[in-house]
C-alpha cells in the first residue's frame, strides 16, 4: 500500500503515456497522493485535464505559467518517491546524463526520493547500445527499472518494448519505498577469482558476477549499508561500498578483514579452490614446451567465516552441475544458515545470464525450490528469505 506516500507521476511522450491515466487511478487506489508532471509530446497523448481529475492537481506542464515560482524543485522537494512512466528512449538518455530541459526530467533531479523507470518504446529502438548504455547507467545510479514487457507495439509491431502494466509499475513504486533492511551491515562477495600462472596468464572460472551485483544492489535499496568483495570488474553502484580483488587470498584478506563488523554475510563469489603454487615472474614460452603448473588449495573464505565464534548470518552459494545432491550436502555440513544452490547446466541458470533458477536449503536439509526468475528478483526473493529466517532466529 501507498497510504500517505506522496508520488510524482513523470510522463514522457510515447503512445502508452494513454496508460498513465491508469497507472495515476491506481496509485490513488493505493492510498498515495499523486502529482502529475509532463513532457510536451505526453500531451499530445494524453489531456491534463484527465490527470487533474484523477489526482485532483493540474499537471505540471513545464517551467513556466505555473502557479508555484519553481514547479519542479517543489514537486521534487514535495515527493517521497517519482516514477517516470511511459519512459521513452530520448527520457532514459536524458536521465542518465541528467539533461533537465524539460520540467518532468528537472523535478528528477531535484527529488531526493527512489526513482522509478519504466520504459516504452519499439524494440529497435529498446535494443540500441545507446538506450541499453543508459538503462546500465541508471541502474547503477540506484534507479529501479521496469520492464518493458514483450508484446504488441503501435503500429502493429511485437517485440520487447512494451510498457508492463499499471499494477507492476505501483509494485515496484511501493517496492522502491521499502527500506525493510535500514540498520544493516551486510557483506556480499561476487564474481570468480582469479590466480595467476604467469604476469598474463591466469586459472579462473565463468562466474560474472551478476548475481552478486544484484544482490549487494537489492540490500543497498533496501536501506542497508553494504560492502561488495568482488573479483568481477567492479561496477560502480549507488549505496555500495566496493572492493575490488583478484585472487582467492585477497578476497580472504578482505573478508576476514571486514566480517566482524556485519549482520549478514552472503558468499555468492565462485572462489578458485587450488592456485599455482609459484606463478611464474615471466611470461611462459610456446617454445619452452608445456608447463608443469603445481597448485596447492586456497583458503577456504566461508569456513573462515563459519568458524567464527560470533560470526554473522551467512548464506552460502553452490554452482552445482547436473544435480543439486552437492548443494544439499553444502548446506548440512558448511556451517551456514542459508545455502542457495543452482544448476549451471540449466538454460537460462547460471554464469552471465540474467536470470537463475535456484533452491534454497535450510541446514537439516529442507529445500525450496524458486522459479526461474531474473537475477534482481531472485535478490530481492533472497532479502525476504534471509530477513525472515533472522528475525524468527
Ligand atoms: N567458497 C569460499 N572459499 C573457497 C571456495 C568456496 O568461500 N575457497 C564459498 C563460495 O563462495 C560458496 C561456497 O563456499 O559460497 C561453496 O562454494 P563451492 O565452490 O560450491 O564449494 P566447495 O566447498 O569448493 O565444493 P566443491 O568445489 O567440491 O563443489
Amino acid at each position: 500500500m501507498l497510504t500517505g506516500r506522496r508520488i510524482v507521476l513523470g510522463i514522457s511522450g510515447g503512445v502508452a503515456a494513454y496508460k498513465a491515466a491508469y497507472l495515476a487511478r491506481r496509485l490513488v487506489e493505493a492510498g498515495a497522493s499523486v502529482r502529475c508532471v509532463m513532457t510536451d509530446a505526453a500531451t499530445e497523448f494524453l489531456g491534463a485535464q484527465t490527470l487533474a481529475a484523477i489526482t485532483g492537481e493540474y499537471p505540471v506542464l513545464g517551467f513556466f505559467d505555473e502557479p508555484e515560482v519553481s514547479p519542479h524543485t517543489a514537486l521534487g522537494q514535495w515527493s517521497d518517491a517519482m516514477v517516470i512512466a511511459p519512459a521513452t528512449a530520448g527520457t532514459l538518455a536524458k536521465l542518465a546524463t541528467g539533461l533537465s530541459d524539460n520540467a518532468m526530467i528537472a523535478t528528477a533531479l531535484a527529488a531526493e526520493g527512489p526513482l522509478v523507470v519504466a520504459p516504452a518504446m519499439h524494440t529497435e529502438m529498446w535494443d540500441k547500445p545507446s538506450t541499453q548504455r543508459n538503462i546500465a547507467t541508471l541502474l547503477a545510479d540506484g534507479v529501479t527499472i521496469v520492464g518493458p514487457a514483450e508484446g504488441a507495439l503501435a503500429g502493429g509491431d511485437v517485440g520487447p518494448g512494451r510498457l508492463v502494466e499499471p499494477e507492476e509499475i505501483v509494485a515496484a513504486v511501493e517496492a522502491s519505498l521499502n527500506r525493510d533492511l535500514e540498520g544493516w551491515h551486510v557483506l556480499v562477495t561476487a564474481g570468480g577469482t582469479r590466480e595467476p600462472i604467469d604476469p598474463v596468464r591466469y586459472l579462473g572460472n565463468r562466474s560474472s558476477g551478476k548475481m552478486g551485483n544484484a544482490i549487494a544492489l537489492a540490500a543497498a535499496q533496501r536501506g542497508a549499508s553494504v560492502v561488495l568483495v568482488t573479483a568481477a570488474p567492479a561496477l560502480r553502484m549507488a549505496g555500495v561500498e566496493v572492493v575490488a580483488v583478484e585472487t582467492a587470498q585477497d578476497m580472504a584478506d578482505a573478508v576476514w578483514a571486514r566480517v566482524d563488523d556485519v549482520d549478514v554475510a552472503v558468499m555468492a563469489a565462485a572462489v578458485a579452490d587450488f592456485r599455482p603454487v609459484t606463478p611464474a615472474d615471466e611470461k611462459l614460452r610456446r617454445a619452452a614446451g608445456p608447463p608443469q603448473i603445481h597448485l596447492e588449495p586456497t583458503p577456504d573464505i566461508l569456513a573462515g567465516v563459519a568458524g567464527r565464534e560470533h560470526r554473522p548470518f551467512l548464506v552460502g552459494f553452490a554452482a552445482e552441475a547436473g544435480s543439486l545432491d552437492g548443494a544439499h550436502h553444502k548446506a548440512t555440513t558448511k556451517g551456514v544458515d542459508l545455502l542457495v544452490g543452482n544448476d549451471v547446466a540449466k538454460p537460462g541458470s547460471g554464469f552471465a545470464t540474467d536470470t537463475n533458477q535456484v533452491t534454497v536449503y535450510t541446514p537439516d536439509g529442507a529445500a525450496d525450490t524458486w522459479p526461474l526468475l531474473s537475477k534482481t528478483e531472485v535478490a530481492e526473493r533472497l532479502w525476504d528469505r534471509i530477513r525472515a529466517t533472522y528475525e524468527s532466529g
